[in-house]
Protein backbone atom coordinates (compact mmCIF):
# COMPACT_ATOMS: atom_id res chain seq x y z
CA UNK A 1 0.00 0.00 0.00
CA UNK A 2 0.95 3.43 -0.61
CA UNK A 3 1.97 6.06 1.63
CA UNK A 4 -1.62 8.20 0.23
CA UNK A 5 -3.41 4.53 0.38
CA UNK A 6 -2.30 4.28 4.17
CA UNK A 7 -3.90 7.19 4.80
CA UNK A 8 -6.72 7.15 3.48
CA UNK A 9 -7.71 3.58 5.43
CA UNK A 10 -6.45 5.56 8.69
CA UNK A 11 -8.72 8.35 8.02
CA UNK A 12 -11.75 5.68 7.23
CA UNK A 13 -11.02 3.37 10.27
CA UNK A 14 -10.68 6.63 12.53
CA UNK A 15 -13.97 8.13 11.46
CA UNK A 16 -15.98 4.66 12.03
CA UNK A 17 -18.55 4.84 13.96
CA UNK A 18 -17.59 8.54 15.00
CA UNK A 19 -20.55 9.80 15.78
CA UNK A 20 -21.26 7.32 18.40
CA UNK A 21 -18.40 8.53 20.42
CA UNK A 22 -17.89 10.48 23.69
CA UNK A 23 -16.67 13.72 23.36
CA UNK A 24 -12.98 12.57 24.75
CA UNK A 25 -12.91 9.78 22.31
CA UNK A 26 -13.34 12.02 19.59
CA UNK A 27 -10.77 14.42 20.50
CA UNK A 28 -8.49 11.21 20.48
CA UNK A 29 -9.43 10.12 17.26
CA UNK A 30 -8.98 13.09 15.88
CA UNK A 31 -5.32 13.81 17.48
CA UNK A 32 -4.81 10.60 15.94
CA UNK A 33 -5.28 12.02 12.22
CA UNK A 34 -3.47 15.14 12.95
CA UNK A 35 -6.39 17.52 13.49
CA UNK A 36 -5.99 18.66 16.56
CA UNK A 37 -2.83 18.80 19.26
CA UNK A 38 -3.23 18.73 22.81
CA UNK A 39 -2.87 22.51 22.78
CA UNK A 40 -6.27 22.66 20.64
CA UNK A 41 -8.40 20.08 22.98
CA UNK A 42 -7.31 22.16 25.67
CA UNK A 43 -8.70 25.30 23.84
CA UNK A 44 -12.16 23.67 22.73
CA UNK A 45 -12.44 22.35 26.35
CA UNK A 46 -12.77 25.69 27.79
CA UNK A 47 -16.45 26.56 28.46
CA UNK A 48 -16.57 30.26 26.40
CA UNK A 49 -12.90 30.25 25.19
CA UNK A 50 -13.32 33.94 23.52
CA UNK A 51 -12.19 37.22 25.65
CA UNK A 52 -14.11 40.33 25.82
CA UNK A 53 -11.19 42.24 24.49
CA UNK A 54 -11.19 39.82 21.50
CA UNK A 55 -14.57 40.88 20.67
CA UNK A 56 -13.68 44.58 20.65
CA UNK A 57 -10.90 44.68 17.96
CA UNK A 58 -14.03 43.21 15.60
CA UNK A 59 -16.68 44.96 16.14
CA UNK A 60 -18.17 48.12 18.02
CA UNK A 61 -20.62 48.60 21.11
CA UNK A 62 -19.34 45.09 22.18
CA UNK A 63 -21.42 43.07 24.64
CA UNK A 64 -20.47 39.86 24.57
CA UNK A 65 -19.55 36.60 22.54
CA UNK A 66 -22.30 34.91 20.32
CA UNK A 67 -21.09 31.38 20.43
CA UNK A 68 -22.24 28.33 17.89
CA UNK A 69 -21.78 24.61 18.30
CA UNK A 70 -18.19 23.56 16.40
CA UNK A 71 -18.84 19.92 15.35
CA UNK A 72 -16.53 18.24 12.39
CA UNK A 73 -18.00 16.64 9.17
CA UNK A 74 -16.64 13.55 8.72
CA UNK A 75 -15.74 10.84 5.30
CA UNK A 76 -14.72 13.35 3.43
CA UNK A 77 -11.96 13.00 0.57
CA UNK A 78 -11.75 15.27 -2.00
CA UNK A 79 -9.60 14.98 -4.89
CA UNK A 80 -8.28 12.33 -2.96
CA UNK A 81 -7.25 13.83 -0.36
CA UNK A 82 -9.14 13.06 3.26
CA UNK A 83 -9.94 15.84 5.24
CA UNK A 84 -11.58 16.94 8.90
CA UNK A 85 -13.92 19.21 7.94
CA UNK A 86 -14.78 21.94 10.98
CA UNK A 87 -18.34 23.03 11.11
CA UNK A 88 -19.71 25.56 12.91
CA UNK A 89 -23.83 25.49 12.67
CA UNK A 90 -26.08 25.63 14.82
CA UNK A 91 -28.96 23.44 12.53
CA UNK A 92 -29.91 19.71 13.54
CA UNK A 93 -28.51 17.06 10.72
CA UNK A 94 -26.11 18.91 8.76
CA UNK A 95 -23.16 17.62 10.13
CA UNK A 96 -25.31 14.27 10.42
CA UNK A 97 -26.29 14.43 7.06
CA UNK A 98 -22.46 15.74 5.07
CA UNK A 99 -20.96 12.85 7.16
CA UNK A 100 -23.08 10.21 5.73
CA UNK A 101 -23.85 11.45 2.53
CA UNK A 102 -19.61 11.89 1.88
CA UNK A 103 -19.29 8.28 3.32
CA UNK A 104 -21.78 7.01 0.59
CA UNK A 105 -19.69 8.89 -2.04
CA UNK A 106 -16.19 7.90 -0.29
CA UNK A 107 -17.51 3.78 -1.05
CA UNK A 108 -19.21 4.54 -4.34
CA UNK A 109 -17.77 6.84 -6.04
CA UNK A 110 -16.02 10.38 -6.04
CA UNK A 111 -15.68 13.90 -5.41
CA UNK A 112 -13.19 16.14 -7.67
CA UNK A 113 -12.72 20.33 -7.75
CA UNK A 114 -11.37 22.66 -9.50
CA UNK A 115 -11.40 26.91 -9.74
CA UNK A 116 -11.62 28.13 -12.73
CA UNK A 117 -10.00 32.00 -12.88
CA UNK A 118 -8.23 34.16 -10.09
CA UNK A 119 -9.59 38.06 -10.47
CA UNK A 120 -12.36 39.27 -8.12
CA UNK A 121 -14.06 42.55 -9.38
CA UNK A 122 -14.06 45.93 -8.27
CA UNK A 123 -16.80 48.66 -9.76
CA UNK A 124 -16.62 52.48 -10.07
CA UNK A 125 -19.74 53.71 -11.15
CA UNK A 126 -20.41 56.88 -13.00
CA UNK A 127 -24.53 57.48 -12.79
CA UNK A 128 -24.97 59.53 -15.34
CA UNK A 129 -22.19 59.07 -17.83
CA UNK A 130 -22.13 62.34 -20.36
CA UNK A 131 -19.79 61.22 -23.27
CA UNK A 132 -19.37 57.00 -23.34
CA UNK A 133 -17.16 57.13 -26.40
CA UNK A 134 -14.68 59.53 -24.90
CA UNK A 135 -14.43 57.63 -21.37
CA UNK A 136 -13.88 54.45 -23.51
CA UNK A 137 -11.24 56.27 -26.03
CA UNK A 138 -9.42 57.59 -22.75
CA UNK A 139 -9.36 54.35 -19.82
CA UNK A 140 -7.84 52.58 -23.58
CA UNK A 141 -5.04 55.19 -23.59
CA UNK A 142 -4.65 55.07 -19.60
CA UNK A 143 -5.58 51.90 -18.30
CA UNK A 144 -1.82 50.71 -18.21
CA UNK A 145 -1.03 53.78 -16.95
CA UNK A 146 -3.87 53.13 -14.06
CA UNK A 147 -2.90 49.35 -13.23
CA UNK A 148 0.73 50.38 -12.80
CA UNK A 149 0.33 53.18 -10.45
CA UNK A 150 -2.64 51.53 -8.83
CA UNK A 151 -0.39 48.44 -8.10
CA UNK A 152 2.28 50.63 -7.27
CA UNK A 153 0.75 52.68 -4.38
CA UNK A 154 -2.60 50.05 -2.99
CA UNK A 155 -1.64 46.93 -4.03
CA UNK A 156 2.16 46.28 -4.09
CA UNK A 157 1.27 43.77 -1.37
CA UNK A 158 -0.31 41.90 -3.64
CA UNK A 159 2.21 42.33 -6.43
CA UNK A 160 4.96 41.19 -4.49
CA UNK A 161 2.93 37.27 -4.23
CA UNK A 162 2.19 37.41 -7.85
CA UNK A 163 -0.95 38.84 -7.55
CA UNK A 164 -2.39 42.58 -8.33
CA UNK A 165 -4.45 44.72 -10.44
CA UNK A 166 -4.67 42.92 -13.72
CA UNK A 167 -7.32 44.77 -16.30
CA UNK A 168 -9.96 47.00 -16.08
CA UNK A 169 -12.72 47.06 -18.58
CA UNK A 170 -15.79 49.18 -19.14
CA UNK A 171 -19.77 48.10 -19.04
CA UNK A 172 -22.69 50.28 -20.51
CA UNK A 173 -26.01 49.71 -18.49
CA UNK A 174 -29.52 51.42 -18.68
CA UNK A 175 -30.54 53.44 -16.66
CA UNK A 176 -34.13 53.08 -17.41
CA UNK A 177 -34.87 57.00 -17.48
CA UNK A 178 -33.38 57.55 -21.06
CA UNK A 179 -29.79 57.60 -19.98
CA UNK A 180 -26.66 55.17 -19.12
CA UNK A 181 -24.49 54.82 -16.86
CA UNK A 182 -20.97 53.49 -16.97
CA UNK A 183 -19.85 51.21 -14.88
CA UNK A 184 -15.85 50.34 -14.75
CA UNK A 185 -14.56 46.95 -13.78
CA UNK A 186 -11.10 46.49 -11.89
CA UNK A 187 -10.28 43.07 -11.57
CA UNK A 188 -7.41 41.74 -9.16
CA UNK A 189 -5.97 38.66 -8.26
CA UNK A 190 -6.10 38.67 -4.33
CA UNK A 191 -3.90 35.70 -4.29
CA UNK A 192 -5.02 34.39 -0.04
CA UNK A 193 -6.65 37.13 0.83
CA UNK A 194 -10.22 37.43 -0.02
CA UNK A 195 -9.62 40.44 -1.16
CA UNK A 196 -12.75 42.71 -0.14
CA UNK A 197 -10.42 45.61 1.60
CA UNK A 198 -7.87 45.69 -0.76
CA UNK A 199 -10.22 45.88 -3.84
CA UNK A 200 -11.73 48.79 -2.28
CA UNK A 201 -9.04 51.16 -1.31
CA UNK A 202 -8.03 50.09 -5.04
CA UNK A 203 -11.29 51.35 -6.76
CA UNK A 204 -11.66 54.50 -4.61
CA UNK A 205 -8.22 55.23 -5.13
CA UNK A 206 -8.58 55.01 -9.08
CA UNK A 207 -11.82 57.56 -8.89
CA UNK A 208 -9.74 60.58 -9.71
CA UNK A 209 -7.67 59.77 -11.61
CA UNK A 210 -11.13 58.20 -13.75
CA UNK A 211 -12.54 61.87 -13.33
CA UNK A 212 -9.19 63.54 -14.25
CA UNK A 213 -9.06 62.57 -18.11
CA UNK A 214 -13.00 61.96 -18.65
CA UNK A 215 -14.31 64.61 -17.08
CA UNK A 216 -17.04 62.60 -16.02
CA UNK A 217 -18.14 62.74 -12.58
CA UNK A 218 -17.49 59.09 -10.42
CA UNK A 219 -20.71 57.98 -8.05
CA UNK A 220 -19.98 54.44 -6.26
CA UNK A 221 -16.58 52.63 -5.71
CA UNK A 222 -17.31 49.50 -4.44
CA UNK A 223 -16.39 45.36 -4.93
CA UNK A 224 -18.78 43.12 -6.59
CA UNK A 225 -19.86 40.00 -4.94
CA UNK A 226 -21.26 38.62 -8.18
CA UNK A 227 -17.50 36.84 -8.95
CA UNK A 228 -18.08 35.42 -12.34
CA UNK A 229 -14.78 35.58 -12.91
CA UNK A 230 -13.12 33.49 -10.30
CA UNK A 231 -15.26 30.32 -9.72
CA UNK A 232 -15.16 27.19 -8.19
CA UNK A 233 -16.80 23.89 -9.43
CA UNK A 234 -17.33 20.54 -7.71
CA UNK A 235 -18.15 17.13 -9.42
CA UNK A 236 -19.45 14.19 -7.39
CA UNK A 237 -19.75 10.63 -9.39
CA UNK A 238 -21.56 7.78 -7.77
CA UNK A 239 -21.01 4.53 -9.79
CA UNK A 240 -23.70 1.83 -10.12
CA UNK A 241 -26.49 3.52 -8.27
CA UNK A 242 -30.04 2.19 -7.86
CA UNK A 243 -31.76 3.24 -10.80
CA UNK A 244 -34.67 4.41 -9.30
CA UNK A 245 -32.94 6.24 -6.74
CA UNK A 246 -31.03 7.77 -9.55
CA UNK A 247 -34.24 8.94 -11.32
CA UNK A 248 -35.59 10.20 -8.05
CA UNK A 249 -32.44 12.59 -7.90
CA UNK A 250 -32.87 14.03 -11.20
CA UNK A 251 -35.99 14.75 -11.01
CA UNK A 252 -35.56 16.42 -7.67
CA UNK A 253 -32.74 18.20 -9.29
CA UNK A 254 -34.55 19.33 -12.48
CA UNK A 255 -37.40 20.89 -9.82
CA UNK A 256 -34.84 23.14 -8.46
CA UNK A 257 -33.44 23.88 -11.97
CA UNK A 258 -36.80 24.99 -13.69
CA UNK A 259 -38.68 27.22 -10.65
CA UNK A 260 -37.40 29.62 -8.63
CA UNK A 261 -38.99 28.64 -5.56
CA UNK A 262 -37.53 25.72 -5.55
CA UNK A 263 -34.38 26.72 -6.77
CA UNK A 264 -34.02 29.02 -3.56
CA UNK A 265 -34.33 25.95 -0.96
CA UNK A 266 -32.19 23.85 -3.13
CA UNK A 267 -29.61 26.42 -2.50
CA UNK A 268 -30.00 27.41 0.85
CA UNK A 269 -29.42 23.32 0.98
CA UNK A 270 -26.21 24.06 -0.68
CA UNK A 271 -25.04 26.74 1.20
CA UNK A 272 -25.99 24.65 4.43
CA UNK A 273 -22.74 22.83 3.40
CA UNK A 274 -20.63 26.02 2.83
CA UNK A 275 -21.89 28.47 5.23
CA UNK A 276 -20.63 26.51 8.53
CA UNK A 277 -17.18 25.86 7.14
CA UNK A 278 -16.92 29.78 7.03
CA UNK A 279 -17.85 30.54 10.11
CA UNK A 280 -15.57 27.67 11.93
CA UNK A 281 -12.50 29.51 9.02
CA UNK A 282 -13.43 33.17 10.07
CA UNK A 283 -14.94 33.78 6.29
CA UNK A 284 -17.28 36.50 4.92
CA UNK A 285 -20.27 34.34 4.73
CA UNK A 286 -22.49 36.88 3.50
CA UNK A 287 -20.27 37.57 1.05
CA UNK A 288 -20.40 34.14 -0.42
CA UNK A 289 -24.14 33.68 -0.02
CA UNK A 290 -24.57 36.95 -2.41
CA UNK A 291 -21.95 35.72 -4.23
CA UNK A 292 -23.78 32.51 -4.53
CA UNK A 293 -27.66 33.67 -4.89
CA UNK A 294 -26.40 36.04 -7.86
CA UNK A 295 -24.56 33.62 -9.63
CA UNK A 296 -27.30 31.22 -9.38
CA UNK A 297 -29.97 33.98 -11.79
CA UNK A 298 -26.98 34.40 -14.21
CA UNK A 299 -29.17 33.61 -16.61
CA UNK A 300 -31.50 36.02 -16.09
CA UNK A 301 -33.86 33.40 -13.73
CA UNK A 302 -32.98 32.38 -10.69
CA UNK A 303 -32.17 28.82 -10.80
CA UNK A 304 -29.99 25.91 -9.01
CA UNK A 305 -26.35 26.58 -8.23
CA UNK A 306 -26.31 22.38 -8.72
CA UNK A 307 -27.36 19.57 -11.46
CA UNK A 308 -27.60 15.82 -10.92
CA UNK A 309 -28.01 13.78 -13.98
CA UNK A 310 -28.13 9.61 -13.93
CA UNK A 311 -25.56 8.94 -17.01
CA UNK A 312 -26.17 5.09 -17.61
CA UNK A 313 -25.31 3.36 -14.20
CA UNK A 314 -23.78 6.64 -12.12
CA UNK A 315 -25.16 9.56 -10.72
CA UNK A 316 -23.07 12.81 -11.25
CA UNK A 317 -23.84 15.70 -9.82
CA UNK A 318 -22.15 19.17 -10.35
CA UNK A 319 -22.07 22.33 -8.64
CA UNK A 320 -20.25 25.52 -10.02
CA UNK A 321 -20.54 29.12 -8.35
CA UNK A 322 -18.13 31.71 -6.89
CA UNK A 323 -16.78 31.15 -2.99
CA UNK A 324 -14.48 34.11 -2.24
CA UNK A 325 -12.40 32.92 0.18
CA UNK A 326 -9.06 34.01 2.49
CA UNK A 327 -6.62 32.30 4.54
CA UNK A 328 -4.97 35.33 5.53
CA UNK A 329 -5.76 38.49 7.49
CA UNK A 330 -9.12 39.79 9.22
CA UNK A 331 -10.75 37.39 11.54
CA UNK A 332 -9.30 34.59 10.08
CA UNK A 333 -5.73 35.19 11.87
CA UNK A 334 -7.22 37.01 15.03
CA UNK A 335 -10.12 34.77 16.09
CA UNK A 336 -8.19 31.45 17.96
CA UNK A 337 -11.30 29.56 16.87
CA UNK A 338 -10.83 30.14 12.75
CA UNK A 339 -7.42 29.63 13.21
CA UNK A 340 -7.95 26.63 15.01
CA UNK A 341 -10.47 25.40 12.22
CA UNK A 342 -8.04 26.47 9.23
CA UNK A 343 -5.45 24.29 10.77
CA UNK A 344 -8.04 21.26 11.10
CA UNK A 345 -8.55 21.37 7.66
CA UNK A 346 -4.57 21.46 6.39
CA UNK A 347 -5.51 24.04 3.64
CA UNK A 348 -2.44 26.04 1.82
CA UNK A 349 -4.48 28.19 -0.49
CA UNK A 350 -7.51 30.52 -0.36
CA UNK A 351 -8.17 28.22 -4.01
CA UNK A 352 -7.93 25.29 -1.85
CA UNK A 353 -10.86 26.03 1.01
CA UNK A 354 -12.70 27.38 -1.61
CA UNK A 355 -12.61 24.23 -3.25
CA UNK A 356 -13.32 22.42 -0.24
CA UNK A 357 -16.54 24.27 0.32
CA UNK A 358 -17.90 23.74 -3.26
CA UNK A 359 -17.36 20.21 -2.46
CA UNK A 360 -19.54 19.84 1.02
CA UNK A 361 -21.90 21.70 -0.43
CA UNK A 362 -22.62 20.01 -3.01
CA UNK A 363 -22.48 16.81 -0.85
CA UNK A 364 -24.97 18.47 1.37
CA UNK A 365 -27.40 19.30 -1.62
CA UNK A 366 -27.03 15.42 -2.56
CA UNK A 367 -28.07 14.54 1.05
CA UNK A 368 -31.26 16.90 1.32
CA UNK A 369 -32.60 15.85 -2.36
CA UNK A 370 -32.13 12.21 -1.82
CA UNK A 371 -33.81 12.13 1.44
CA UNK A 372 -36.59 14.81 0.23
CA UNK A 373 -36.88 12.17 -3.03
CA UNK A 374 -37.58 9.09 -1.32
CA UNK A 375 -38.42 9.67 2.75
CA UNK A 376 -38.57 13.05 3.31
CA UNK A 377 -36.56 15.80 5.04
CA UNK A 378 -38.33 15.27 8.73
CA UNK A 379 -36.98 11.07 9.15
CA UNK A 380 -33.36 12.44 9.48
CA UNK A 381 -34.16 15.52 12.03
CA UNK A 382 -36.34 13.58 14.14
CA UNK A 383 -34.05 12.04 16.35
CA UNK A 384 -32.60 15.23 17.21
CA UNK A 385 -35.55 16.80 17.16
CA UNK A 386 -37.52 14.72 19.32
CA UNK A 387 -34.20 15.17 21.85
CA UNK A 388 -34.84 19.23 21.60
CA UNK A 389 -38.40 18.52 22.08
CA UNK A 390 -37.67 16.61 25.46
CA UNK A 391 -35.25 19.48 26.86
CA UNK A 392 -37.45 22.55 25.28
CA UNK A 393 -40.40 20.96 27.68
CA UNK A 394 -38.43 20.97 30.64
CA UNK A 395 -37.90 17.11 31.28
CA UNK A 396 -35.07 16.33 33.91
CA UNK A 397 -32.20 14.21 33.19
CA UNK A 398 -33.95 11.26 34.75
CA UNK A 399 -37.14 11.96 33.03
CA UNK A 400 -34.99 12.26 29.29
CA UNK A 401 -35.49 9.07 28.04
CA UNK A 402 -38.55 7.99 29.19
CA UNK A 403 -40.14 10.96 27.42
CA UNK A 404 -38.34 10.11 24.04
CA UNK A 405 -39.29 7.02 24.29
CA UNK A 406 -43.28 8.44 24.03
CA UNK A 407 -42.69 10.70 21.84
CA UNK A 408 -41.18 8.34 19.19
CA UNK A 409 -43.96 6.10 19.85
CA UNK A 410 -45.94 8.93 19.02
CA UNK A 411 -44.28 10.02 15.81
CA UNK A 412 -44.74 6.57 14.32
CA UNK A 413 -48.00 6.35 15.29
CA UNK A 414 -49.19 10.08 14.16
CA UNK A 415 -46.34 11.01 11.63
CA UNK A 416 -46.50 14.31 13.40
CA UNK A 417 -44.85 15.58 16.47
CA UNK A 418 -44.91 19.42 18.44
CA UNK A 419 -43.58 20.65 21.51
CA UNK A 420 -47.34 20.56 23.01
CA UNK A 421 -46.64 16.25 22.53
CA UNK A 422 -43.30 16.83 24.48
CA UNK A 423 -45.58 18.63 26.95
CA UNK A 424 -48.41 16.50 27.34
CA UNK A 425 -46.10 13.41 27.69
CA UNK A 426 -44.18 15.02 30.83
CA UNK A 427 -46.80 15.82 32.28
CA UNK A 428 -48.37 12.35 31.92
CA UNK A 429 -45.07 11.19 33.71
CA UNK A 430 -44.70 13.37 36.46
CA UNK A 431 -48.83 12.60 36.70
CA UNK A 432 -48.20 9.00 37.13
CA UNK A 433 -44.51 9.10 39.10
CA UNK A 434 -46.72 11.26 41.73
CA UNK A 435 -49.62 9.07 41.72
CA UNK A 436 -47.63 6.48 42.49
CA UNK A 437 -45.53 7.89 45.26
CA UNK A 438 -49.42 8.87 46.46
CA UNK A 439 -50.23 4.90 46.33
CA UNK A 440 -46.83 4.17 48.12
CA UNK A 441 -47.68 6.36 50.77
CA UNK A 442 -51.27 5.74 51.43
CA UNK A 443 -50.34 2.03 51.74
C1 LIG B 1 -33.01 22.71 5.16
O1 LIG B 1 -32.13 23.44 5.98
C2 LIG B 1 -32.43 22.52 3.78
C3 LIG B 1 -33.34 21.84 2.77
O2 LIG B 1 -34.58 22.53 2.70
C4 LIG B 1 -32.63 21.86 1.44
C5 LIG B 1 -33.46 21.41 0.27
O3 LIG B 1 -34.70 21.53 0.31
O4 LIG B 1 -32.85 20.98 -0.72
C6 LIG B 1 -33.66 20.43 3.19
Amino acid sequence: MGVEEELLELHKSLFQGFSKLSKEERFERLKSMGALSSEDVQFLSKEGNTSFSLAEKFIENVIGFYQMPMGVAANFVIDGKPYVIPMAVEETSIIAAASKTAKWVRDNGSITTESVGKNIIGQIQIPRVKNFENLKDQLATHKQEFIDEVNQVVAMGLVRRGGGVKDITLRHVERGDGDAMAVIHVYADPCEAMGANIMNQVVEYLKFPIEGISGEEVGICILSNLVDTKVTRAKVVLNNIDEDLAEKIEEASLFSQVDPYRAATNNKGVLNGIDPILIATGNDWRAVEAGVHSYAAKNGQYSSVTRWKKVGKQLIGEFEAPIIVGVVGGVTKLHPAAQLGLKMLGVDSAEELSRICAAVGLIQNLGAIKALATVGIIEGHMKLHIKNLTLGAGAMEKEIPLVQKKLEEILALRKRISLSNAIDVLKEIRDQASGSILTHKEN
